[in-house]
């Protein structure tokens, strides 16, 4: 059977910057900007997506758009049929993990949306907590929104890659950059918004540390969804006519100009009430909220808002499922449909656990973190920082230099590519193992 692909350099463009931009961009980046000393944090975040996860990327398209196969083959293939081909399940596995905490949040995205069409944000600031507290606490309402957006995600997922994946990002990543670009020039005309741009753009550079410089990095792993298997997927249903180096390079720049375009938005509102920001789940459900209750025509922005979280999350979410699905019908010869309900089983049950586990399971914990804070810690700042490690030890040590020069130069044929090989090499070789080893090395002491 042909195995299905993305029909357009725009769909695969839009797909990968689908899977890049999500709930890290929209909550954690603004609030690390801000709390690691604002430009100087944006300039290291820079550099080291350029320097570092840029040729991590080309690495994955390479793996993926060389093999045309999933994670798992194309370790197994590349390597010769080598023992590499467990870093290649261990690339479908992490995915799956994430996707499972991942649609807990999307679940309250959904619910949150529909808080906002229902125009319940108007209470105080600890009404506002409360209202979050008790939702994420209580035992079923959180999982009947899990279980509609993983099936949401699955649903898309079943349909294909051209007329599921690459359709639906289509449509959606231009509207999703169309409201958060709509929310950040209403953000900023906000009396008072110049405290938060402050807050985002003042650089100070007395607080980049190796902390701030590992936060940079995980940060840029996560958003840039590296180290897990999706990548490497879609470009496996990239043309071979496609340039590797256009194609990841337009991707980080989607991913950065969104995160940056979300922290307008977000931020100058936030001050503009005189909020401190929090990050992550405090600062979407709990302050915006109800920053959204006190700013004129802030029924309607909230609703722009959540529509927003909830595409970034799906966007996300579908490249991940799509790993394991690629995984299964490739390997195990299950039919996509047959794949997504196996996985939508799967994810689901972990996924319950972690819902949970705000609420009756709250205090079981595992090396204590509860079960949502454990699998999220293991994929995103550990297996995530060695699946990136990984997979350039294995293209700059592993692979044929030439094999690997053919694939991104396509042939010899794309001139810009032909000359920046050579520093691309030496940065998968060399810098980027070494980066990895040493910052990872450095967060975990610190
Ligand atoms: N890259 C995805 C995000 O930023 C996982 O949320």
């Amino acid at each position: 059977m042909k195995r299905d692909s993305f029909g357009s350099r725009f769909g695969a463009l839009v797909a990968m910057a689908g899977s890049a931009v999500g709930l890290g961009n929209l909550w954690r980046f603004p609030y690390l900007v801000g709390e690691n000393g604002g430009a100087a944090f944006i300039i290291i975040y820079i550099l080291l997506s350029f320097i570092i996860c840029l040729p991590i990327f080309v690495s994955e398209f390479v793996l993926g758009r060389r093999s045309q196969k999933n994670a798992y083959a194309a370790f197994r293939d590349l390597s010769g049929g080598s023992a590499w081909k467990y870093v290649g399940l261990m690339t479908v596995i992490v995915p799956l993990v994430v996707a499972s905490y991942y649609s807990v949040i999307g679940g309250w995205s959904f619910e949150y949306l529909f808080k906002a069409c229902t125009f319940s944000f108007n209470g105080s600031q600890a009404s506002m907590s409360s209202m979050f507290t008790d939702f994420v606490s209580s035992p079923w309402a959180p999982l009947i929104c899990h279980t509609i957006f993983l099936l949401t995600t699955c649903l898309i997922v079943v349909v294909g890659i051209k007329d599921g994946i690459e359709k639906f990002s289509k449509v959606m990543m231009p509207l999703l950059f169309f409201i958060v670009i709509a929310i950040a020039i209403y953000s900023v005309c906000l009396p008072g918004a110049k405290a938060g741009l402050d807050y985002l753009f003042n650089p100070d550079f007395s607080k980049i540390d190796g902390k701030a410089i590992a936060a940079a990095l995980g940060q840029a792993f996560f958003s840039l969804s590296l180290g897990f298997g999706t990548i490497l997927t879609y470009a496996s249903y990239v043309d071979k006519k496609e340039n590797a180096l256009f194609q990841s390079t337009a991707t980080a720049v989607s991913d950065l100009m969104f995160a940056l375009i979300a922290g307008m938005a977000i931020m100058p509102a936030v001050f503009a009430f005189g909020l401190n920001p929090q990050s992550g789940p405090g600062l979407v459900f709990e302050t915006l909220p109800f920053v959204f209750g006190q700013m004129p025509a802030g029924g309607f922005i909230a609703i722009l808002f959540f529509v927003a979280l909830l595409v970034a999350a799906l966007t996300s979410s579908i490249s991940m499922i799509e790993v394991a699905v690629a995984y299964l019908m490739e390997e195990k010869k299950f039919s996509r449909i047959g794949a997504c309900a196996a996985l939508f089983a799967l994810c689901w049950t972990v996924g319950t656990m972690c819902s949970l586990s705000f609420g009756p399971l709250s205090d079981f914990t595992i090396g204590g973190r509860t079960i949502f804070d454990f699998f999220d810690n293991l994929s995103s700042n550990i297996l995530m920082t060695l699946g990136s490690l990984l997979t350039v030890i294995f293209v700059g040590w592993r692979l044929k230099k030439t094999d690997v020069y053919d694939e991104f130069t396509n042939g010899g044929s794309l001139s810009t590519n032909v000359k920046v090989f050579g520093v691309l090499w030496f940065l998968i070789r060399y810098i980027c193992p070494l980066a990895i080893i040493f910052i990872f090395v450095y967060g975990l002491v610190a």
